[in-house]
């Protein structure tokens, strides 16, 4: 089979969270699997592009409402990520160093769809199966269903993969004649309150549509931003497939951002030699267990609670823990983080900002994750925490509830309370601190989480299926 994902992240071409690491990896384990894999994204101004040699293959122009555009499709040469890597330009829209954020975000990522419709519609043979991701992408299974222009594409199968539905894209009605000359009738198709939504739309369009867990599927048809009536209702197209994750990128023996490798046969003196390091770098205490965060500072992370959890577990468990936290996101969140880095001076401490390199060694070097998210489809920290040893801390939610068994269960190798809640977490962090100081446990547990399997092989198969089922 052929399958041309469609995408605004790949890692690491340019990546915001975990979507840049699925699509990054996803396609490569297809491909190992025996399928051809393309990927097709913005072309931002990231390192990657300058770093590497591309060949333009597709030049034309297209209409965004009264707008005449040039867009031009280019290829990566030597085909390095494993899979083939297309990369739309736009002048004046796509060439933005960040991937959204700006005002004419609608702008952009219209008319990005625009041009993979528009170019797929000008390929001499057809890929077998069209994979979209997220609502960036989500208008293009109409597009080839509705679009007089591109209806000849219509009997390409369309997948949807929704990564997160509380980010829909949703558009002024006004913004209609965006989307190139399509069939009015279907016009209720677009609609979803009185705006135009593309996720809902996609969800609609696609012939089948995924989410990255099983329990964020039940969850979508209860909490989706709005969306609910229509997840229930499109309930028989939908499935749940849990992502995995990269084990060449994510390995403690290889990881090129690590100086001190490790593996289940080295595992204390792996992770001891990179939690000193770490809190020799941030003033921490390696003698005390280190908990850390990682991740975008939104409320769908729970990241306004943190600053409370941090300080009441400090003051009520005696200081017996230390705490690291790397994010960026709301202003007032970061500003609290940081401010408090004085107030618990050796026993806290943030970096705000965007770090690669740095949650890396985080994952390496601490002893827990922290993920008390409110809203979390699959979560990838909490699997590269178990990947590197690292004890996950989670809100049984989505994702996390599907791959962190409590330790008070049978098998369990991770902490999980019910509520976002500075009580639940606080709570968590104190079993965990217990867990800690039963050294012989706490042991069993790390070797415990190293041996799990989070690879993509399982979940790369179920895609495959999926795919397969739409083909005539
Ligand atoms: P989401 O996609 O909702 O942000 P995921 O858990 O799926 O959450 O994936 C987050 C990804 O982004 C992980 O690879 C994580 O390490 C990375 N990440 C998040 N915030 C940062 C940051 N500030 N610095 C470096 N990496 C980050
Ligand atoms: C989204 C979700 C996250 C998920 C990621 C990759 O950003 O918030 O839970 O892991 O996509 O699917």
């Amino acid at each position: 089979m052929e399958i041309l994902h469609v995408s605004a992240e790949c890692y690491p071409v340019a990546k915001a969270g975990g979507l840049g690491d699925v699509v990054g990896a996803l396609p490569k384990y297809l491909t190992e699997a025996g399928h051809i894999n393309k990927v097709v994204m913005p072309m931002y101004r990231t390192k990657f592009l300058y770093e590497n040699k591309w060949e333009v293959v597709h030049k034309s122009s297209a209409y965004l409402g009264n707008t005449w555009f040039d867009y031009t499709i280019i290829k990566e040469t030597t085909n390095k990520l494993g899979f083939d890597l297309y990369l739309v330009d736009i002048n004046g829209l796509l060439d933005r160093e960040k991937i959204y954020g700006y005002a004419d975000d609608t702008e952009r990522f219209t008319s990005f769809q625009i041009a993979v419709v528009d170019w797929l519609s000008s390929w001499k043979h057809r890929p077998d199966i069209l994979h979209v991701h997220d609502h960036h992408t989500a208008l293009i299974p109409f597009m080839v269903k509705y679009c007089y222009q591109y209806s000849h594409l219509e009997d390409i199968p369309t997948v949807l993969t929704i990564h997160n539905a509380q980010y829909q894209g949703w558009m002024d009605w006004s913004k209609s004649d965006y989307i190139p000359h399509w069939d009015g009738w279907r016009w209720g198709i677009l609609d979803w309150n009185n705006m135009i939504n593309p996720l809902a739309a996609g969800i609609r369009s696609a012939w089948k549509v995924t989410t990255v867990s099983w329990s964020y599927l039940y969850e979508m048809r209860q909490d989706s931003n709005g969306l609910e009536a229509l997840f229930e209702y499109e309930k028989g197209k939908c499935a749940g497939i849990i992502n995995g994750i990269d084990s060449d990128v994510w390995n403690p023996e290889t990881d090129s951002y690590l100086t001190d490798h490790y593996s289940i046969d080295s595992l204390a003196a792996g992770k001891r030699a990179n939690k000193e390091a770490l809190c020799a770098e941030f003033n921490l205490n390696p003698d005390k267990p280190l908990f850390v965060f990682i991740g975008r500072l939104v409320g769908e992370k729970a990241a306004d609670l943190l600053p409370r959890a941090i300080g009441d577990s400090l003051y009520y468990i005696d200081q017996r823990m230390n705490f690291l936290v790397l994010g960026s996101g709301e202003t007032h969140v970061e500003q609290e983080l940081e401010n408090m880095r004085s107030y618990w001076m050796g026993f806290y401490n943030s970096k705000i900002g965007y770090n690669e390199q740095l949650s890396h060694r985080m994952y390496a070097g601490a002893d827990f994750l922290l993920m008390p998210s409110r809203v979390e489809p699959c979560g990838l920290n909490q699997l590269y925490a178990m990947r590197y040893g690292t004890v996950p801390v989670v809100r049984r939610t989505g994702g996390l509830r599907d791959t962190v068994i409590d330790i008070g269960e049978p098998g369990g190798y991770g902490i999980s309370f019910n509520n976002a809640s500075v009580g639940d977490i606080t709570h968590g962090v104190y079993r965990a601190v217990e867990l800690y100081e039963d050294q012989l446990r706490f042991d069993g547990i790390r070797r415990k989480l190293m041996e799990l399997d989070f690879g993509w092989d399982v979940s790369a198969k179920q895609y495959i299926d999926l795919y397969k089922s739409l083909l005539p």
